[in-house]
């Protein structure tokens, strides 16, 4: 099977790279934007402006893709409000193009979307919940979605939240708490593995309950809907919801860290955006869970192979299901 990836020097694009090629023998093509690939990476790869029709048209034809995997996005969540052309054109536009390259050549387009399309009242939400964002990146990522389910031939809209990781591409990045769930148990486990004290954030203005996800999970799902030529919205995401605090609790317990340097208070709100957040993006995956034959891993279970993977280099062994290996 041949993919065409994008975001492959991404969290989540790098996290794909490993499961397709590692775990599924596939052929990867990856357009990249200002981050070259790091060295050895098991992939051809060529600069290509997603936003450009032509460009995207031209590079989906050369590589003739049976699936896309649509996974980058302009990162910065100040921008999409200072700049709402480039805005739309990186995430609106990209998509469109890329929509249009896979039906130009039959093949699966999957974008990776997230549960901030929610407006953090709509807890426990269901692949088919109406979207309702609060901010820029949730709106330019529910206008994406509707671009992929009115236009797309074959595919499918992968939401995926609170992801927590390793950045294969750049694992010496350092983790920071954010306004979402993302990058928060390394960021704990890095900070008190040091020594350092860490204050949870905790305030009904931030993203306070959501659903991790295992990185490499959300890979090993997306593999599982593009192979399938899944059609629809699907959540990609962990089994189970759970708060800020109950997410690093677990962290502590898991990764056997000193919990005497653990707090939890108030926001560093310089570090924070001035926009909405949703409070609880909370999402329900069992639809998705029966029709891709999986089952969805537990925090516990999550916080566990994220452990390993970080302190092994290696991705989580996959864990037995009445559908298979996942
Ligand atoms: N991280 C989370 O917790 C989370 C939660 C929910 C959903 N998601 C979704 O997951 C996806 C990936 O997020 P991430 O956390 O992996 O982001 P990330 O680490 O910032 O990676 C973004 C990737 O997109 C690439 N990119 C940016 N602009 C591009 C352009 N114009 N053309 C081609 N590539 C471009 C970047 O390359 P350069 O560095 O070279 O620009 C990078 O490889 C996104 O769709 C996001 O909405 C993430």
């Amino acid at each position: 099977m041949r993919v065409y990836l994008t975001g492959a020097t991404g969290f989540v694009g790098s996290n794909v790279v490993r499961v397709l090629t590692e775990r599924h023998g596939v052929e990867l093509f990856c357009p990249v934007n200002r981050t070259p690939p790091p060295a050895g990476a098991p992939y051809d790869h060529a600069v290509v402006d997603l936003a450009d029709p032509a460009a995207v048209a031209a590079s989906v034809a050369r590589v003739r893709p049976d699936a896309i995997v649509h996974t980058a996005i302009w990162n910065d969540f100040h921008g999409l409000y200072a700049d709402r052309p480039r805005a739309w054109a990186a995430y609106v536009g990209a998509t469109r193009n890329l929509v249009d390259a896979a039906n130009a050549h039959d093949a699966h387009v999957t974008l990776v979307s997230t549960d901030w399309v929610f407006d953090g009242t709509q807890s426990g939400a269901r692949e088919q919940t109406p979207p309702n964002p609060v901010n820029a990146y949730g709106f330019l990522k529910a206008a994406s979605e509707l671009v992929v389910t009115e236009r797309a031939r074959c595919g499918a809209v992968a939401r995926i939240s609170g992801v927590n990781g390793v950045h294969w591409a750049r694992p010496q990045t350092p983790r920071m708490q954010d306004a979402g769930f993302g990058y928060l148990v390394a960021s704990i486990a890095d900070a008190l593995r040091a020594g350092r004290r860490f204050r949870v954030w905790e305030d009904e203005r931030l993203n306070s309950i959501a659903t991790p996800t295992l990185a490499s999970d959300a890979a090993e799902l997306l593999w599982r809907v593009a192979d399938g030529r899944h059609e629809g919205i699907l959540h990609c995401c962990g089994g189970e919801a759970i708060d800020r605090r109950g997410l690093a609790e677990l962290a502590v317990e898991t990764f056997a860290l000193d919990r005497e340097l653990l707090d939890f208070g108030a926001p560093d709100w310089d570090a924070l955006p001035d926009a909405p957040i949703p409070y609880d993006t909370s999402l329900d995956a069992t639809e998705t869970a029966a029709a891709l034959g999986v089952a969805l891993p537990d925090a516990r279970t999550i916080v566990q192979r994220l452990r390993h993977e970080l302190e092994r280099h290696e991705l989580s062994p996959q864990t037995a299901t009445a559908g298979g290996t996942r």
